[in-house]
C-alpha cells in the first residue's frame, strides 16, 4: 500500500478550437459522450479512485462547469414535481461535498504545465493526480484507480502504445526497462518527430506526481510549440525519484480530436444495453456500402 493521494487537478482552460463552432459558447470538457460530458466522466472516475478533493484549473467562458457540479433548484424541483426520479438522481451524484471542488483561473492558456502549476497553493506538498478530460478511457477498473492502486511514491503516468506517425501529438516515453505494466522511464520528450521518438509509447492523461514538480515548473520554460509543457517539468523528476510509465487496461478515445469523440460515443452507447439494439439498427443504415458516393 503506497501514499494516499487525495487530491486531483482537471485543467479546463483550453481553449477547444478543434471543435469549434461548437464549442464558441460551450466549454469542450461539456462535449458529450451519450449523456454525460466528458469532464463528469473524469471526475467520476477520480471519485471512484478515492480522490476527495476536485480542483478545476479553468479559464474564461468555463462557468457551466462550475453550473455543472452544483445544485439546480429549478430544474431539481420540476424533476420532483414530476415524479421523474431517475432523472433527479442522476443529477444528485453530480453534489459533491460542500468544500471539496475548487476552482482556479489560468488567466492565459499558457500551457499544460502551467495549469498544473496554478493549482500549486491548493495542493500543498503531497501527491496528487492530475486528469485530462480529453483522454477518455472506457475500462472495467478506472484508469486511476489501476494506477493509485499500485503507486508507491514519485510519479507515475498512464501510457499506452500509438501509431508511430501520431507521436508527434504526445509526450513520448524512452524505456529504461519494462516489467509487467510497469516500465521503468528513462527519458521522456514532448511532441517529437517520428525520426527523434525514442519509442512509439505515448503519455495518456492520467498522472500521479510528487509535488516537487512544482519547482520544475516555476521556473516557467516554455517548451514544444512555446508553451509550458508538464513533460518538460517531469523530465529533471527522472533522476530524482521513482518514475514510471503504468500500461492500463482499457480503451482510450482520444475526445479532442472528432472521430475520437464520435467513437467513444459509439462505444459507450454499444455497451448500453438500453440503446444497443437502436444504434446498431441506425449505424446499419450509414455503414461505408449504403453511403451513396459523392
Ligand atoms: C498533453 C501532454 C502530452 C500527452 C497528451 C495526452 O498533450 O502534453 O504529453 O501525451 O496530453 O493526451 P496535448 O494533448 O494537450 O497536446
Amino acid at each position: 500500500m503506497g501514499l494516499k493521494v487525495r487530491k486531483a487537478v482537471f485543467p479546463v482552460g483550453g481553449l477547444g478550437t478543434r471543435f469549434l463552432p461548437a464549442t464558441k459558447a460551450m466549454p469542450k470538457e461539456m462535449l458529450p459522450v451519450v449523456d454525460k460530458p466528458l469532464i463528469q466522466y473524469a471526475v467520476e472516475e477520480a471519485a471512484a479512485a478515492g480522490i476527495e478533493e476536485f480542483i478545476f484549473v479553468t479559464g474564461r467562458g468555463k462557468t457551466a462547469i462550475e453550473d455543472h457540479f452544483d445544485h439546480s433548484f429549478e430544474l431539481e424541483y420540476t424533476l420532483q414535481q414530476r415524479g421523474k426520479q431517475e432523472e433527479y438522481q442522476s443529477l444528485s451524484s453530480l453534489i459533491k461535498l460542500p468544500g471539496s471542488i475548487s476552482y482556479i483561473r489560468q488567466q492565459e492558456p499558457l500551457g499544460l504545465g502551467h495549469a498544473v502549476w496554478c493549482a500549486r497553493h491548493l495542493i500543498g506538498n503531497e501527491p496528487f493526480a492530475v486528469l485530462l478530460a480529453d483522454d477518455f478511457i472506457y475500462s472495467s477498473t478506472p484508469c486511476l484507480k489501476q494506477m493509485i492502486d499500485v503507486y508507491q511514491s514519485g510519479v507515475m503516468v498512464a501510457v499506452m502504445n500509438v501509431e508511430s506517425r501520431h507521436v508527434n501529438r504526445y509526450g513520448i516515453i524512452d524505456i529504461l526497462e519494462e516489467s509487467q505494466k510497469q516500465i521503468k522511464v528513462k527519458a521522456v520528450i514532448e511532441k517529437p518527430s517520428p525520426d527523434e521518438a525514442p519509442s512509439n509509447l505515448a503519455i495518456i492523461g492520467r498522472y500521479i506526481l510528487d509535488a516537487k514538480v512544482f519547482e520544475h515548473l516555476s521556473r516557467q520554460e516554455s517548451g514544444a510549440g512555446g508553451e509550458i509543457q508538464l513533460t518538460d517539468a517531469l523530465s529533471p523528476m527522472i533522476h530524482e525519484m521513482p518514475f514510471y510509465g503504468y500500461r492500463f487496461d482499457g480503451v482510450r478515445y482520444d475526445c479532442g480530436s472528432k472521430g475520437g469523440l464520435l467513437a467513444a460515443s459509439i462505444a459507450v452507447a454499444l455497451a448500453r444495453d438500453e440503446l444497443r439494439e437502436e444504434v446498431v439498427n441506425e449505424l446499419s443504415k450509414v455503414m461505408p456500402q449504403s453511403i451513396n458516393p459523392v
